[in-house]
């Protein structure tokens, strides 16, 4: 949405949007909210034992409720996790209340970046390249489909990717003070 009152970044694992999203934040001066912190702080636990315990659904719940109160205000920068585009009420709600950034990366980027994730239950299965290229099969058409901007982070360090987007935002997101 443009004008919009909030940035929201999606992505994939590993392109970035938690330490891109504080340098942006800092830069533009929002206050910085990330959906998987929200939830590990509202549930107490990490996200690998909320898997654990309730699986992947009973995470979806509560990244949406998580996502759907930090998205209720303005002047924010709110990361999301890389599966949050999966549910189309959230991506409904991102595309009201923020001016979407996808942050690309592509699959060899993200096996060097997460070569030694231990935190990430999804990575934790399987053969990880495949399982990555099979999400990125799935979720790179959403993230198209909600974002206003693109950004490839392939190749980018967190500083030059921060630099290169709020450059862009400069031209492209129009920041609004009111909610839609
Ligand atoms: C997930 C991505 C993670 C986290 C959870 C599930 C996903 O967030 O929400 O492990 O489905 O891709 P990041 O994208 O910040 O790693």
């Amino acid at each position: 949405m443009n004008p919009a009152p909030n940035l929201i970044l999606v992505g994939p694992m590993g392109a970035g949007k938690t330490s891109i999203g504080r340098r942006m934040a800092e830069r533009f001066g929002l206050e910085f909210g990330d959906v998987d912190q929200a939830v590990i702080e509202r549930c107490g636990a990490t996200i690998a034992t909320i898997f654990e315990h309730v699986g992947e659904a009973g995470f979806r719940e509560r990244e949406k409720a998580a996502l759907a109160q930090l998205l209720d205000g303005q002047g924010r920068l709110v990361s999301t996790g890389g599966g949050a585009v999966l549910d189309c009420d959230n991506r409904r709600l991102m595309q009201r209340h923020g001016f979407v950034v996808y942050l690309r990366v592509g699959v060899d980027s993200q096996l060097k970046r997460l070569g030694r994730d231990r935190a990430r239950p999804l990575l934790q299965r399987g053969d990880r390249e495949q399982v990555l290229r099979d999400l990125a099969a799935i979720r790179e058409p959403l993230y198209a489909e909600v974002a206003d901007l693109m950004l490839d982070t392939d190749g980018l360090s967190p500083g030059t990717a921060t630099s290169t987007l709020a450059h862009l935002l400069s031209i492209h997101w129009q920041r609004s003070e009111c909610a839609a």
